[in-house]
């Protein structure tokens, strides 16, 4: 049976990679990507590099196209659908060109369990017989926790994992620290009283940290984001929000 490897290769910097991470490149006989686009070659190439340093000699490199995702806002989650479906025959179509008897890796962003689709196509892959194994990665919300030098939860108290369109539609009940990710029209802004720890490309090169108090470190936020943005062309910031501190 073939064997896929998902394994998770932390939020951007190579030595987020645990020994665990390090093992299973190791082990595979070719590695997947579905390719992004350009705008986001970073991404690819930090797997890349990662595959060079822990890859076994002659590993395959089979990439596919991503599929646009509909950006619409009416039917979500049908949109959300109809991706991971086009991304599952995607999936499906280079798993074929991987021997019964091999091991492919999928190498996943930060960690596998969290916003981030690859189990869920995994699952919708049909026709293609084979059985995988997570290795758990470093999420960009640990990486974010750690550069900022700060705990994720008050002591007892429980935290709320969202997306910048959901603390949009506003707060979440029955907590008062929440990490927002996916956040693409500043969701933070409007907000009062509340501690924000901020950042961009987290554990890369390009890292950016913001920590402040909103509304006042709303401006020193947004600033910095769109000058990041305007830079490298695209943007991944997460950031944690704590009122009542
Ligand atoms: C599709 S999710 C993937 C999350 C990933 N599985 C993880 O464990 O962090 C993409 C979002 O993760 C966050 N993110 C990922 N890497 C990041 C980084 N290096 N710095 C800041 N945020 C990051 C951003 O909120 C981005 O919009």
């Amino acid at each position: 049976m073939r064997r896929v490897l998902v394994v998770g290769i932390g939020a951007g910097d190579p030595e987020h990679l645990t020994l665990q991470g390090v093992r299973a490149i190791g082990r595979a006989d070719a590695f997947l990507v579905l390719d992004k686009g350009e705008a986001k070659a970073d991404l690819v190439d930090l797997r890349r590099a990662l595959v060079a340093e822990h890859g076994r000699a002659g590993a395959r490199w089979l990439e596919g196209r991503d599929p646009d995702r509909a950006r619409v806002r009416e039917g979500y989650p049908g949109a959300v659908q109809d991706w991971r479906r086009a991304r599952a025959q995607v999936t499906a179509d280079l798993l074929r060109q991987v021997g019964e008897d091999e091991t492919a890796a999928l190498l996943v962003w930060g960690d596998p369990s969290l916003f981030d689709s690859t189990l869920a196509i995994l699952e919708q892959v049909e026709d293609v017989p084979f059985d995988v194994e997570v290795v758990p990665g470093i999420s960009s919300v640990s990486a974010l926790c750690a550069q900022h030098r700060i705990p994720l939860n008050r002591v007892g108290r429980p935290v709320v994992v969202t997306t910048g369109r959901r603390l949009a539609e506003g707060w979440p009940e029955g907590v008062d620290d929440v990490v927002v990710m996916l956040d693409a029209h500043g969701a933070y802004e409007g907000l009062e009283g509340v501690d924000v720890w901020w950042g961009a490309y987290v554990g890369t090169p390009d890292e950016v940290l913001v920590q402040g108090r909103l509304p006042e470190a709303a401006a020193a936020i947004r600033a910095a984001h769109d000058e990041a943005r305007a830079r490298k062309g695209w943007i991944m910031d997460t950031y944690l929000l704590r009122r009542g501190g």
